[in-house]
C-alpha cells in the first residue's frame, strides 16, 4: 500500500476528490479490517480537506457509537431508534445524505463542539439497515454542497464494496 498521500497544490474540491478516491480505494483493498480502514480513511479525508472534525459512527443495536475519527473529543453515542437524535441520527434513520449549512438552525443538532458551524453526514446502508455514518464538521458556515455529497458518497461506496458486499 502507498503510505504517502499525494495531494496536488491548489486543487479545487472536485479535483481533490478525484485524486483521493483512487488512493482511498488502494488503501482499503490492501486491508480486511474495517476499523483499520476507517481510521486511514478518516486520516486521508482530514489531510485532503482539513475540516474541523471528520469521522465515523458505527451502528450498534439502536445507537450509533463513535468509531475512528480525526479531530477533537466527540460525543460517543447517538440514538437512531426509536427516536433519532441529531444530524447523524437523522441521516441513519432516513438513510440519506444530509447537508446542514448552519448547525444552529438544525432542530435537534447535537453540539459536540461549539466550533462546528456546518456539517454533512453520509450513511452506509446495506439491506435497508444503516451500518455506519461518515460525519464531517466544518468550523465555517455553508461549507458543504452537492459536490461534497457526491465525493463522500463515493468514499462510502468503496467501504461498502470492500466490507459490506453481500
Ligand atoms: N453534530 C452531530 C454529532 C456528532 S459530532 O458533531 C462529531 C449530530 O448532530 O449528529
Amino acid at each position: 500500500m502507498a503510505e504517502t498521500l499525494h495531494l496536488s497544490a491548489n486543487a479545487t474540491k472536485g479535483q481533490r476528490f478525484t485524486e483521493i478516491i483512487p488512493q482511498i480505494e488502494s488503501v482499503v483493498v490492501a486491508e480486511t479490517d474495517l476499523i483499520a480502514n476507517l481510521a486511514n480513511v478518516a486520516a486521508i479525508l482530514r489531510e485532503a480537506f482539513g475540516h474541523f472534525w471528520i469521522g465515523f459512527y458505527l451502528r450498534k443495536g439502536n445507537d450509533l457509537v463513535l468509531g475512528p475519527f480525526q479531530g477533537p473529543l466527540a460525543c460517543t453515542r447517538i440514538p437512531v431508534e426509536p427516536k433519532p437524535r441529531g444530524v447523524c441520527g437523522d441521516a441513519a434513520a432516513q438513510q440519506k445524505t444530509i447537508i446542514v449549512p448552519d448547525v444552529d438552525a438544525y432542530p435537534g443538532h447535537i453540539a459536540c463542539s461549539s466550533i462546528s458551524k456546518s456539517e454533512i453526514v453520509v450513511p452506509l446502508v446495506v439491506d435497508q439497515r444503516t451500518e455506519l455514518v461518515l460525519d464531517v464538521d466544518s468550523a465555517e458556515l455553508s461549507t458543504f454542497d452537492e459536490e461534497d455529497a457526491q465525493g463522500y458518497e463515493a468514499v462510502i461506496r468503496i467501504i461498502q464494496k470492500h466490507h459490506f458486499a453481500s
